[in-house]
């Protein structure tokens, strides 16, 4: 059965000092058992955080990788096979911050996944659709279509080591929440997609929603049948705030 999973990704934020607080405040956390928990420090941070965690179960994440596995040539780059040997578990590939700021492409993104897997790292591919694209009733297709890129290049099977998070760009740091039936929809449509190629791994899938997940609507979106957790943005930065939404999966 698939385990819930509540992720912060704590994106460009943080010194040294406020990093090293926020783990002391998640070190002190009770969290629930039977849900994975994970972070996503800035690519700087990393090594600091999973030093500061390591006596706790959380997992720690990067929020890109390189288009390759290992290391070489590649001025700027963090290669999987590097985080992974720094003791990072899983990558965010996709973020909508990075598809539309940085001009990530669905083919991109495809070289990025695979080096990830190669590398030793879990994908945690996002998919999500713009406030246009919801207005013009192609929320299905889009999302549909950043997942199925993933699929025809590469097998369903690379799902089998991979979570998925649906994160629609206008709920992303607006304060807008996708109601839960909005965000049931397009789980279980992700869900479909996977289940229509390999029953098995579309059931084990952890598909997670992101966009203005806090405490207080955290536990009604996790009710959903096809949500099994959130990808939290602004609040995992508070680790009360993460703390709570943690709860709230764990129930
Ligand atoms: P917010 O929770 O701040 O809306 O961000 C969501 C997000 O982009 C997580 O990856």
């Amino acid at each position: 059965m698939r385990r819930p999973m509540v992720a912060g990704n704590w994106k460009m934020h943080g010194t040294r000092a406020s990093v090293a607080e926020l783990s002391l405040n998640l070190k002190n956390l009770v969290l629930p058992s039977g849900i994975e928990v994970a972070v996503f420090p800035p690519a700087l941070f990393i090594g600091q955080v999973i030093d500061e965690l390591s006596e706790t179960e959380i997992i720690v994440g990067a929020q890109n990788s390189a288009v390759q596995p290992e290391q070489g040539a590649l001025t700027g780059e963090v290669a999987p096979s590097q985080l992974a040997e720094v003791g990072c578990k899983l990558v965010l590939i996709g973020h909508s911050e990075r598809r539309q700021i940085i001009g990530e492409t669905n083919e991109v993104l495809i070289h990025k996944f695979a080096a990830a897997q190669a590398g030793g790292l879990k994908p945690v591919l996002c998919v999500g659709e713009t406030l246009a694209e919801r207005e013009a009733g192609k929320t299905l297709e889009v999302v549909g279509r950043q997942l199925g890129s993933i699929i025809d290049a590469l097998g369903v099977a690379v799902f089998a080591n991979a979570v998925i998070a649906y994160e629609p760009v206008w709920a992303i740091g607006t304060g807008l929440t996708a109601s839960p039936q909005q965000a049931q929809d397009v789980h279980a449509a992700i869900r479909a997609q996977l289940a229509s190629l390999d029953a098995e791994v579309a059931a084990n899938m952890q598909l997670l929603y992101g966009g203005s997940v806090k405490a207080a609507n955290a536990a009604e979106l996790f009710g959903m049948p096809d949500i099994d957790g959130g990808l939290i943005g602004g609040a995992s930065l508070n680790a009360d705030e993460f703390g709570a939404i943690c709860r709230a999966a764990g129930n």
